[in-house]
Formats: C-alpha cells, sequence, structure tokens
C-alpha cells in the first residue's frame, strides 16, 4: 500500500518524509489556503517546494471547471515538474479532461469521488487514480468504507490500472480497513500515520527491555 500525506504544510511532508515511509503527497484548494497560500505564482512555487521533498507523486487540483480551463490549468501544472499529477473533480468536463490528458500521457487524479459508479467513470476515462473520499461518507451515515470495497471488485473484475486512493482518512483505523480490503494507496494526515506506530505493550516491552538492560549493567 503506498502512504501519501494529505497537507500542504511543508513541515508535515519533511517529517512524514523522514520517517522513510512516504510515497506521495496530496493537496486541494482548502488546504493550501490553510496554508495561506495564495495567488497564481505562489501556489505554482509551493507545489515545486513540495516536489523537492518528497520523491513521490504530487496531486495539484485544477480550479477551473470547464474542460478548457482544467486543459490550461492542468497542463501548466504538469510542465512544473514530472511528479505532479493533475487532479481533477468528478464532473462531465473533468471526465473529458481525464480523458485529454490520459491520451497525452499526462498522470490525473480524479477527486471528489462518492459513488463507485462515479469510479468506473474516471477508470474508463483514464484517470491514473480515484480519490474516493471516505471520512465524507462516513460523515453522513454512509460507510465510507463500502465505497472502498465496491471499487475494488470492480476495477479487479476489469483489470483496471487506475488505483483506488482511499482520501478523507480521519484516523489509523481507516488506514487499516482501507489496506485490509485492497486499497492501492492512502492519504491521511501526519498523526493517522503515526498513530499506526503506537501500541501500549511495545512501550512496556521497551520500557522493561531496558530496565533490565541496564541492571545487568549494573550488576
Ligand atoms: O484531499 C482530499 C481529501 O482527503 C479531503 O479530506 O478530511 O477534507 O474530508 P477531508
Amino acid at each position: 500500500m503506498k502512504f501519501f500525506i494529505d497537507t500542504a504544510n511543508l513541515d508535515q511532508i519533511k517529517e512524514a518524509q523522514e520517517l522513510g515511509v512516504l510515497d506521495g503527497v496530496t493537496t486541494n484548494p482548502s488546504l493550501m489556503h490553510k496554508e495561506g497560500i495564495s495567488g497564481h505564482d505562489n501556489i505554482l512555487k509551493h507545489y515545486s517546494k513540495i516536489c523537492e521533498i518528497v520523491d513521490g507523486d504530487v496531486s495539484a487540483e485544477v480550479t477551473a471547471t470547464d474542460f478548457d480551463g482544467m486543459v490550461k490549468q492542468g497542463e501548466e501544472l504538469a510542465a512544473l515538474h514530472d511528479q505532479i499529477v493533475v487532479k481533477i473533480p468528478m464532473i462531465e468536463d473533468g471526465v473529458k479532461a481525464l480523458k485529454y490528458f490520459s491520451d497525452k500521457g499526462i498522470r490525473t487524479n480524479c477527486t471528489l469521488i462518492f459513488s463507485a459508479g462515479q469510479a468506473l467513470l474516471a477508470a474508463k476515462a483514464g484517470a491514473t487514480y480515484v480519490s474516493p473520499f471516505i471520512g465524507r461518507l462516513d460523515d453522513i451515515s454512509t460507510d465510507g468504507l463500502n465505497l472502498i470495497a465496491e471499487i475494488r471488485m470492480i476495477f479487479d473484475n476489469y483489470a483496471y490500472e487506475t488505483e483506488i486512493l482511499a482520501a478523507s482518512i480521519r484516523h489509523t483505523m481507516h488506514i487499516i480497513d482501507c489496506a485490509k480490503l485492497g486499497a492501492d494507496v492512502m492519504t491521511g494526515g501526519l498523526d493517522s500515520i503515526k498513530g499506526l506506530l503506537k501500541h501500549p505493550l511495545t512501550d512496556i516491552g521497551l520500557e522493561k527491555f531496558l530496565a533490565d538492560f541496564n541492571a545487568g549493567q549494573n550488576a
């Protein structure tokens, strides 16, 4: 399973990269806004900074909602760095843009996926990744994990190469459940990734090992 971090915060991206388990970064306009990044040039510069920190894919989202606008923005983003994956919303012109970029060999991440039908359409249009938002489905009392299972089954039935990027991960158990269901990638916050580290028996066991080691040294 690939691990992406879902943030535009450079310190958190660096920390995840230094942990040695980071495969990429996803961003969206809300995450960029949260870091105070605005304006065309600043946004492009920020994506370049992210690409310098990580080795893997960096999703950069278009803000246009018409085909021509998405193509213009997406081509500019893709030209920034070969790690950039153009993030396209699941709307009608977005599907056309996915096909356009796929034909041109530009990688895409289709975002705001909330149904298996949307994921199927994005895969048919040649999306590199689809991003089902499991946390936001959970928020409205719908089983987000079930969507991952449905998409996995459909993609396996037809051997679609589109990767399932489980997004809107809210906590560590989401990561584990998505891994069980065969999501190709998960994107979550640093806390949810570091949550995988933790077990009280590890802490208790280490404390005992070190106490015994020190007792032996002092004997
Ligand atoms: O980046 C897309 C997605 O992961 C957003 O998550 O927490 O805003 O629902 P969230």
